[in-house]
């Protein structure tokens, strides 16, 4: 079978089991298994595929039209500028939530001291500290397995001097601690939603990446209460949040004594984030 044609019947499988960029997916499969780089897929496209070619493509295929995100078949990703490793124990970042990192940086708030709560990957923090090199950020999250992940990308990175990684439940284990923002992108989906999300999602990303509780907005309430609770002035605070959830986050936000409050639209025009300053 020539490259060509198996580009296309793989294409046809793809978009069956409902991917719509699937000649985006058989382009970056075939630049992972086979080093076919796009110029090359181009302007090879007759050339025939092997018999051992084949096996390592199906692999994947196999893999792929069972649900698994190329992420976590390839244990990889990006997000903006920079690559990450993840494995079944993170969260594989959205592009969704670099809308955050620009809304720093468009909103000129002073980014020295972060503190990040739910890392999972570190996307968000390794972001920020490429752009701002003078920064630091304590990275924190509840599981283990992506603290260790979050700090293998700190050091691909070479973020990791600017990186404190701390395994705790959002404020839980903090007293005194110095930081001078404080960015999150916590779960947020009603627990009853879970079992409706794509496959990919509910059976790829770590079920505590996205469970919310039962209004999704249990993450919100726990966070603001503590920040509440330490006492910081002026502090600002920005979070990621689902698409219909503005209203009620901002009214805990508020109940919580934040003010100047501003919700912030992606590049789909959706409202999804939010910053308050305490
Ligand atoms: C939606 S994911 C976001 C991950 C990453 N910030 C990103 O945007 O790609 C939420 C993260 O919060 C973490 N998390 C869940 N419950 C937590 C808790 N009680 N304390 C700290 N982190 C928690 C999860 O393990 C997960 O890594």
């Amino acid at each position: 079978m020539t490259l060509e044609e198996y580009i296309k019947k793989k294409q046809q499988n793809l978009k069956e089991i409902g991917i719509d960029n699937s000649l985006q997916e058989i382009r970056y499969i075939l630049h992972e298994k086979l080093g076919l780089n796009l110029e090359e897929q181009i302007f090879n496209k007759d050339i025939v595929l092997e018999n051992k070619q084949l096996i390592k493509l199906e692999n994947v295929f196999k893999e792929r039209v069972k649900g698994k995100p190329l992420s976590k078949i390839f244990n990889k990703s990006y997000f903006r500028d920079i690559n990450l490793i993840v494995n079944k124990h993170t969260f594989s970042p959205r592009i969704d939530s670099e809308v955050l990192i620009d809304i720093l940086i468009k909103e000129n708030i002073r980014i020295k001291n972060i503190l990040e709560l739910g890392t999972g990957t570190g996307a968000l923090s390794i972001s920020l500290l490429k752009h701002y090199k003078t920064a630091n950020s304590i990275v924190t999250d509840i599981s283990k397995e992506a603290i260790y992940i979050a700090k293998k990308n700190a050091i691909l990175n070479s973020t990791v001097n600017q990186m404190q990684f701390i395994c705790c439940d959002w404020l839980n284990c903090f007293v005194n601690l110095n930081f001078d923002i404080l960015i999150s992108n916590p779960p947020y989906i009603k627990s009853s939603e879970i079992s409706s999300l794509d496959l990919e999602v509910k059976d790829h990303d770590p079920i505590r990446s996205l469970d919310g509780g039962v209004d999704g907005l249990y993450a919100y309430k726990k966070i603001l209460r503590s920040i509440k609770k330490i006492g910081k002035k002026k502090l600002p605070v920005l979070f990621e949040i689902g698409f219909n959830q503005a209203e009620q986050v901002k009214e805990i936000m508020k109940s919580n004594g934040l003010k100047n409050i501003k919700v912030f639209n992606d590049y789909c025009n959706l409202p999804r984030c939010i910053l308050g300053e305490t």
